[in-house]
């Protein structure tokens, strides 16, 4: 057990001893918990083997699942790669850092085995959060961060979700607000000829094809493959201790389907629903637990919201889950990217009417 330090930050008024101290721990060889723009990072200097080795002790994350190296300038990431950056990749930097959009670029050799699994490149984000910024630019040093949970569970978007998991696991946790977006950024991997999009996020796959062109989305048997193109593909992710099930359809339809399957249930099941603002007061009656993730018609809202609720399930302890779907625009498709992977594939299609005629 490490006795971890709680270091409250105040991302409005960051100019504090809270930050040298981080910064210190990051110099010498430390773990450190720090808020982004999208979730909390867990990190440790990429010049540090054993602040590496601490990061994947602490999640318990497999070794073979590369980190994300944070950035506070362009000229620190131009240590970081090995070749000039083409036209595209300026492009995108230009547009969207800094900012929730993760860049895949073949690696220089100062990025060591350890923070990249082994891979020949590198994944790249220069956060906007202040207080993450100021991290890096006092630790002068780039910053490897995963996540700040521990492995397989939702991401960290709140304080205390990030003390939950990893107090006593890590050197210090830095107090600060919530995470503004909520779902981890986007990650592209721009090392190949047409850009392929690893994993959606905030960033959505139609802005960056505004930016620079096509953009490829790994297949389904690339995602499942047992090397697919980005080591995280082939992990379990964000699941709530409890199975849940995804259902997909119109609204009415999830509605009248997920009561049916409660009413089906063992009475003595405690059963959560997961749903929006639009349809709670429908499973008042049948559910043990109802959480609602906001408006379906503010998407941004639900997906901020996503990873603290899921977790309020495991505190309530209910046995089965079910979930509502979202329409895959926008922010919405990284949000069901989540939630089929929170659901570990459990899908359940209800048929549209005009289907079922
Ligand atoms: O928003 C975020 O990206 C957060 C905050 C803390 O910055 N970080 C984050 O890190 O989500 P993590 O480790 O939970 O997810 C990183 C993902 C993993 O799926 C990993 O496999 C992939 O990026 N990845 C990292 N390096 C890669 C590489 N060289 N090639 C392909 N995929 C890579
Ligand atoms: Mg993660």
């Amino acid at each position: 057990m490490k006795r971890t330090r709680i270091l409250s930050i105040d991302s409005s008024n960051i100019e504090n001893h809270g930050i040298s101290e981080a910064a210190d721990i990051i110099r010498h060889a430390g773990t450190v918990v720090f808020p982004t723009e999208t979730v909390y990072g867990i990190g440790a200097s990429i010049d540090s083997v054993e602040g590496i080795k601490g990061i994947f002790k602490a999640k318990g994350r497999p070794t073979d699942n590369p980190l994300i190296v944070h950035i506070s300038s362009i000229e620190m990431m131009m240590t970081l790669v090995a070749d000039p950056l083409s036209e595209k990749v300026r492009r995108l930097i230009h547009t969207f850092w800094p900012g929730p959009l993760t860049l895949i670029l073949k690696k220089s050799a100062i990025v060591s085995q350890d923070v990249t699994a082994n891979l020949d490149t590198v994944a790249i984000r220069y956060p906007k959060h202040p207080i993450a910024l100021a991290l890096i630019e006092k630790a002068n040093v780039p910053i490897a961060a995963p996540s700040a949970n521990i492995s397989g569970r939702s991401s960290s978007t709140r304080f205390q979700h990030a003390f939950d998991d990893l107090d006593g696991r890590v050197d210090a946790i830095i107090h600060s607000e919530d995470s503004e977006i909520g779902l981890e950024s986007t990650v592209l991997d721009v090392s190949r000829d047409v850009p392929v999009l690893l994993r959606p996020g905030f960033i959505t796959k139609e802005q960056i094809e505004q930016v620079i062109g096509k953009v490829d989305i790994p297949s389904t048997s690339e995602a499942s493959s047992a090397k697919p193109m980005s080591p995280g593909m082939k992990y379990a992710h964000y699941a709530p201790k409890a199975p849940m099930y995804l259902v997909m359809g119109e609204t009415s339809g999830m509605v009248e389907r997920i009561n049916e399957e409660i009413a089906s249930c063992d009475r003595n099941l405690k059963i959560g629903v997961l749903c929006c603002d639009e349809t709670l007061d429908a499973y008042r009656h049948e559910a043990t637990f109802v959480q609602s993730l906001g408006s379906r018609f503010d998407l941004s809202a639900v997906a901020s919201r996503l990873f603290s609720t899921l977790r309020t399930f495991d505190d309530f302890n209910v046995d089965l889950i079910f979930c509502e779907s979202f329409e895959e625009r926008g922010i919405g498709v990284a949000l069901m990217n989540r939630l089929v992977k929170a659901s570990g594939n459990r899908i359940i299609r209800v048929e549209t009417r005009t289907e079922r005629e």
